[in-house]
């Protein structure tokens, strides 16, 4: 059984942060973070705002485009950091949209979240367990950062994209994959639990308390996606039996437009060839990658039969790279 990809949607919220307001939260500017960034400004999502609904509206826009009933769905995999529920968020989309036949979970794997989504809805498709997937990537990552640490602050957003993946028979479009992770490296970037220590009875103690806003070593981080993103997606590449004449779009994770630009050169995959859509939302980790796609195919640019790279990376440390084309 092969794979075809045949449907992609996006959410965001409608209410926009510009790098100027922003100026007015934290010490900084519009010129510091543009050029150290690439980032203009951002979506946030509001107190009346859910990751459900935005995830929810991604995937029936990914959905309809792949001409697919949401009763025909058999898998949804909710790729994200910021559940509204911790015991997962992917059952509550799948109620909203009416998916009624599918089994749907969440899958951590903070901004590789989409691509580690994507890989693994494919492996059910191989083995023929599942027939139409739906893997959304979606975050709300304003609900943990703390606003006044102007080295975090200013560089997330928030929202929602997905694709359909369907089973093919005639050949698989999935062209390669590799993803990797290193925890040596996992105090570079967090969002933690830290709980107090309570005694219920006796020498009984529980901890209890809640996440911590987003502490990040930025330098690292940054390093490390220079390095490892070219490698992986080389490796994808290599491995495939394609070169980076092939590639038709590059879609990494949209952290820092500095990356991508380093990435694509190390790739030798030109600036035109490259999607990006951060200037206008910001890092929304698992939600990046499918957003900016969504955006390039809406906008006619990505069409059928095209190859795209793309890669996540991020906390964990993790980071992971695919290439498939695209359309039936
Ligand atoms: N405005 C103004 N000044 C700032 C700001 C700000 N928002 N933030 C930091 N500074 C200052 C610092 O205090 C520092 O000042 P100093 O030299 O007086 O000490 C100076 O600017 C330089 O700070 P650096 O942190 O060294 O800046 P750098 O050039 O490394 O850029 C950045 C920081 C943009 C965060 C960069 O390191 C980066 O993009 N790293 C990758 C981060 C990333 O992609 N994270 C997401 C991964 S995805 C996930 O899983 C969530």
């Amino acid at each position: 059984m092969g794979i075809a990809i045949t449907g992609s949607g996006s959410a965001t919220p409608t209410v926009e942060l510009t790098n100027e307001s922003l100026s007015q939260i934290v010490e900084t500017s519009d010129e510091w973070i543009s050029s150290r960034t690439g980032i203009q400004a951002r979506r946030l999502a509001g107190a009346e705002e859910s990751l459900c609904e935005l995830a929810a509206q991604a995937a029936q826009n990914a959905i309809a485009m792949a001409q697919l009933s949401p009763t025909e769905i058999d898998l949804i995999v909710l790729a994200t950091s910021t559940p509204d529920d911790l015991f997962g968020s992917a059952v509550k989309i799948q109620h909203a949209i009416g998916a009624t036949q599918a089994v749907a979970f969440d899958l951590t794997a903070a901004c590789s979240g989409f691509v580690f989504g994507v890989v693994t809805a494919a492996q059910f498709i191989y083995t023929g367990a599942y027939r139409n997937v739906v893997v959304i990537g979606a975050d709300i990552l304003s609900r943990w950062v703390n606003w006044s640490d102007r080295a975090t602050c200013v560089l997330f957003g928030d929202g929602a994209g997905a694709m359909v993946l369907q089973g093919d028979k005639s050949r698989d479009r999935l062209l390669g994959f590799e993803l990797a992770s290193n925890g040596t490296q996992n105090h570079c970037l967090n969002l933690a639990y830290r709980g107090e220590s309570q005694t219920l009875i006796g020498d009984v103690a529980i901890a209890q308390g809640t996440y911590q806003p987003i502490t990040m070593n930025g330098r690292e981080v940054y390093r490390f996606a220079v390095a490892k993103v070219p490698e992986i997606l080389s490796k994808v590449m290599f491995r495939a039996n394609l070169t980076a004449e092939d590639i038709n779009w590059l879609i990494l994770h949209q952290a820092n437009q500095r990356i991508m630009d380093a990435v694509a050169q190390r790739l030798g995959i030109p600036a035109e060839r490259v999607v990006s859509n951060l200037a206008k939302y910001g890092n929304t980790s698992a939600a990046s990658i499918p957003i900016a796609l969504d955006e390039a195919v809406r906008a006619g640019k990505i069409q059928t039969g095209d190859i795209l790279a793309v890669s996540g990376f991020g906390a964990g440390l993790t980071w992971g790279g695919a290439i498939f084309e695209w359309g039936r």
